[in-house]
Order: C-alpha cells, then structure tokens, then sequence
C-alpha cells in the first residue's frame, strides 16, 4: 500500500483517502483520539511517519508538531516503518522473573531478528514493551492487540511458527 523513501511514506490516493475518513471522525468524538490514531497507524505498516501526522493534522486541525509529539510519546506507536505483525515481549519486573528473557530468546531465534529490529519480508517487528495488564498470567506478549500468556519458551516458538504459516488470524 505504501512505498517507503528513506525513513517516511508516500501515501498513496487510496490509502490517503481511508486516512482522512479515519481522521474525519477526531470532529465529532474528539475523546477517542487515540482509538483514531491507533485505527490510522493500522493503515500504515504499523508507523505513523510524519508524512501521516501533516495529513491528519490537516483534517483535524491538530498541530503537526503536537500531534507527532503524542505518538512519539506512546509506545503503542511508532515513527519508524514496522512489520505486519509487531511481536511485543513485556519487559516489566513480573514477566521477567517469570522467564521473559526465555520466551524473548525463543522467539528472537524463530523470526531470526533481535529486539528492534524487521524481518526482512516485512511482516513481523519484535520490540520490548512495559505491563501489558496480565501479569498474573507472566510472561505474556502481545501480537498486534493480541495477548498471549502463561507463554514457555516452546510455546512461544510455536506461535511465531504458527504467524509464519499464516495460521493465526490477523490481528
Ligand atoms: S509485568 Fe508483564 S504483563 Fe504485567
């Protein structure tokens, strides 16, 4: 949908036009902001470049600078192109006496990338992240808006293996 040139996005008419239908809703239910933003970087390989931050700031009146500002401030965004999937590990203090960094090895040497880093395919990003709320089912990862718990560094390999199949549902 979108092609990258250096660190942002040319968007295309397509994709421009489902971003302002997006964006239009900001007029009327100015409190679900961030479910809009969420809804438009789902639109966009999972990033929010800038070139998507001047469009919606156009169509909600939202300065650009404040608006960038805000989802570089959330880690549920980001500003730089990621996967399909992004492979979220949580890296808060009960997931890691749990055996986070197990379940992160496993999965790290399924996609055979590092925290931080893309596969080369473009479909899976593996990032840390803090809580994700469930910690009394540690460790847990989250898969797009997907939460897996009570994960094992074998049941970890299978669910990436089960996104590299195309077995899971999209997120
Ligand atoms: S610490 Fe991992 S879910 Fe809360």
């Amino acid at each position: 949908m979108h092609s990258i040139a250096g660190e942002d996005y040319f968007i295309t008419p397509a994709a421009e036009k489902r971003i302002t239908e997006l964006a239009s809703r900001y007029q009327n239910e100015p409190e679900q902001l961030m479910n809009i933003l969420l809804d438009i970087q789902k639109e966009t390989a999972n990033s929010f470049p800038r070139s998507v931050a001047a469009l919606v700031s156009r169509v909600t009146g939202i300065p650009e600078a404040k608006l960038y500002g805000f989802v570089s401030f959330y880690s549920m965004f980001s500003t730089k192109p990621r996967g399909r999937y992004v492979v979220r590990m949580c890296h808060s203090a009960p997931c890691h006496v749990c055996g986070a960094q197990g379940v992160m090895e496993a999965i790290s040497k399924t996609l055979g990338i590092k925290p931080g880093e893309t596969t080369r395919d473009g479909r899976f990003t593996l990032e840390y992240c803090q809580c994700l709320g469930v910690c009394e089912n540690a460790p847990a990862i989250m898969v797009n808006e997907t939460v897996y718990r009570n994960l094992t560094p074998g049941r970890a390999a299978t669910l990436m293996e089960d996104y590299q199949r195309g077995d899971m549902k999209e997120c």
